[in-house]
């Protein structure tokens, strides 16, 4: 008895630890980037996140929704409240219904979700050969090694293999499962115009866009691993003291 359910557990582990990849074909392994909110002390680069966020306004928008963050939720990237305000501004959202029963549209405040480029799925895929430019909110944490996966992603566009016949609306991209995806290659250099001075190339621009959108998959990530570093130190300086005591109590002890 205590064997089988050992045994259970044991396959549920090998199951669990198996990446499971929608579609076929070989799935290649994204280049590993140095992140800077990588390791026990990573912090994310505001500056950064910005550019990064500037590249899905710009970009990404015109077609996925990032339903998770509200205009407020930016200030983590370093925006003032004043900046936030008239961002917000530039957009309109659907209110209601008044005392009359309406709907109505007024311009977006700072606590309102930032509005996506679809009133719904069914719009979404209409307007995209029937494919669906899925949510990017958590799309960093859905994929295994989301943050490599989503830059390599938009870096991966190539000429499909003159074996492969490509069906219309579809582009070869070597990180995408299966390798036909259905998002046509959203940038070329020069097509983000940065206020900073980092490089308006395709790299940056998807190493950028990929950094925003794991702040915007874990904004509590700094947190989390400040967290966790008071905690290890804790438990070490714990374990330290335990010790010293222990030998204190059985010195006094064998000393009878
Ligand atoms: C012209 C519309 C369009 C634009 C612009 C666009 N996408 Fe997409 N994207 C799509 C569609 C459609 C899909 C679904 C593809 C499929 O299922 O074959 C998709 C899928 C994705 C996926 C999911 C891949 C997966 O593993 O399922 C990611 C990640 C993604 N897009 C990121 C981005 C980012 C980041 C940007 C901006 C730099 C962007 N997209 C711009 C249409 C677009």
């Amino acid at each position: 008895m205590k064997k089988t359910i050992f045994s259970l557990v044991a396959s549920a582990l090998v199951f669990a630890s198996v990446p499971v990849f929608a579609g076929g074909g070989a799935v290649l392994e994204p280049p590993q980037h140095p992140w800077s909110f990588e390791g026990v002390t990573g912090k994310f680069d505001k500056q950064q996140l910005q550019r990064g966020f500037q590249v899905y306004k710009e970009v990404c928008s015109t077609c996925h929704a990032l339903s998770k963050i509200a205009f407020r939720n930016l200030s983590d990237l370093g925006y003032s409240e004043d900046e936030l305000k008239a961002l917000a501004g530039q957009y309109k959202v659907i209110d209601g219904p008044n005392d009359a029963g309406d709907m109505f549209e007024r311009p977006a405040r700072p606590s309102d979700i930032i509005p996506g480029p679809f009133a719904n799925e069914k719009a979404a895929r209409a307007a995209n050969g029937g494919a669906y430019p899925l949510d990017l909110s958590l799309i960093a944490k859905a994929r295994h090694d989301g943050s490599n996966y989503v830059r390599a992603l938009l870096m991966g566009y190539e000429n499909a293999p003159h074996d492969m016949k490509m069906p219309d609306g579809m582009y070869y991209n070597k990180y995408f499962a299966g390798h036909q995806i259905a998002m046509p290659s959203p940038f070329s250099d020069g097509a983000v115009d940065y206020q900073d001075n980092s490089p308006e190339t395709v790299q940056q621009y998807a190493t950028d866009v990929a950094a925003f959108l794991t702040w915007a998959a874990e904004p509590k990530l700094e947190t989390r691993k400040a967290l966790g570093l008071r905690v290890m130190t804790f438990l070490l300086s714990l374990t330290v003291l335990l010790y010293l005591y222990k030998r204190k109590v059985w010195k006094d002890v064998k000393g009878h």
